[in-house]
């Protein structure tokens, strides 16, 4: 009998794409997922169906929901989450940090033979992240100040006032989460690696970067910088890009993403360890505005400004303590961009994109 992996969230982006690979290599899938509204409108989506899977319509916060979907089960892949930059702060812990709890609480209760828990963190987690002043000393700023940001000074700066060079995110670094999804994941990156030791459950925590490619759900379009600018981009309306738009991300192909999945899930040198999971190039967000113009063929400027106060300046991941296990990301930005807009035509999201809610929308943000 086929061993059987069991992903929340899996109606998802990543969730989909990482049972699709599970499935290639001859796991069966169970999938739970409540279908929230906000990203499927509360569908199951076509690209998940008629594959095989067991399809469990249900919600991480309901602990027998996790007693009945834990028989028999293999490896774990916690990636249903609330993600967002709404004010409703409880609901990222019920979704994020609870749901993560009851993984645990369940399978040390029942003390069931699960060999593998993969964790959904992000790179938000490191918050501004560290910085070296022009002395060469580290710090590591706060949230800048709304008065700078009204006043268009984007860049952070040393205690001292001076300039401040950027240095990418390391697994070992101090984290200093800026908003309520930040703090829930890293909250459920503590406990999952305390409870995973302390009951001898292997798990380990990926903190990913801003994940690209199809299945993206343009329905949430609160987040995620392309499918706002493809939206945008195919809508004809302008491309709106906070601050100045230099402000760096990094970009991770979905495909590069699950091979770090899989790869993570079976290597025992992976247990109760940390990796950041990033595309490998720092890239300004105008930068990847404008990626997405020549892609679409779009006619729509690029308009700069606005801020939002949550927002870190820079957000670029380290992932060498991946790639030492082997792993490397192989797809660059543009193959990232070509395939989500082949897929939004495809699926006919240009056709019924909400054009006065777009043009209000601005991004250059990440998850
Ligand atoms: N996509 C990114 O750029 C990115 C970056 C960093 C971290 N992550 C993390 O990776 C994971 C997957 O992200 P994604 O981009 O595939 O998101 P997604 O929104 O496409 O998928 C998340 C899925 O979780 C489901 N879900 C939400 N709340 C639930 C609940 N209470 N019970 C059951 N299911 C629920 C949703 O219906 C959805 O299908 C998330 O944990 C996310 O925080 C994603």
């Amino acid at each position: 009998m086929s061993k059987t992996v069991l992903i929340t969230g899996g109606a998802g982006f990543l969730g989909s794409h990482t049972a699709d690979a599970l499935s290639a290599k001859g796991y069966s899938i169970r999938i739970v997922d409540n279908l929230q509204g906000e990203v499927h409108a509360g569908k199951w989506p076509r690209y998940i169906q008629r594959k095989g899977y067991e399809l469990v319509r249900a919600d991480v916060r309901d602990k027998p929901v996790w007693e009945k979907a834990l028989k028999g089960v293999e490896a774990v892949f916690h990636l249903a989450a609330y993600q967002d930059q709404r004010p409703d702060f409880s609901r990222f812990y019920t979704t994020n940090t609870v749901s993560t709890a009851l993984l645990y609480e369940v399978i040390a209760e029942k003390n069931l033979p699960v060999r593998s828990v993969v964790y959904a963190s992000s790179q938000f987690v490191y918050g501004d992240g560290a910085y070296q002043d022009s002395a060469g000393r580290t710090f590591f700023p706060e949230l800048r100040r709304e008065a700078d940001l009204k006043a268009g000074r984007w860049a952070v700066r040393a205690p001292d006032g001076g300039e401040a060079v950027f240095t990418p995110f390391r697994e070992d670094q101090p984290v200093q989460p800026t908003n309520s999804y930040g703090l829930s994941k890293y909250a459920s990156e503590m406990m999952a690696l305390r409870l995973g030791k302390t009951y001898g459950i292997p798990t380990k925590i990926m903190r990913y970067s801003i994940i690209q490619g199809p299945r993206q759900s343009p329905r949430n379009l609160y987040s995620g910088a392309l499918r706002i600018f493809i939206s945008q981009a195919l809508a004809g309306v302008p491309i709106t890009v906070y601050e100045d738009g230099r402000q760096l991300r990094d970009f991770v192909n979905v495909h590069d993403v699950v091979a770090a999945n899989l790869l993570v899930m079976k290597s025992r040198k992976a247990d109760f360890q940390v990796f950041n999971v990033s595309g490998g190039r720092a890239v300004p967000v105008v930068e990847f505005a404008e990626a997405v113009k020549s892609i679409t063929g779009s006619a729509s400027p690029i308009v700069l400004g606005g801020y939002r106060h949550t927002d870190t300046r820079n957000a670029v991941s380290d992932s060498s303590k991946l790639q030492a296990l082997g792993w490397k990301p192989k797809a660059g930005i543009t193959d990232s961009i070509r395939t989500y807009v082949e897929w939004y035509m495809a699926e006919g999201f240009h056709k019924t994109a909400p054009v006065e809610q777009l043009k209000a929308l601005k991004a250059g943000i990440r998850k």
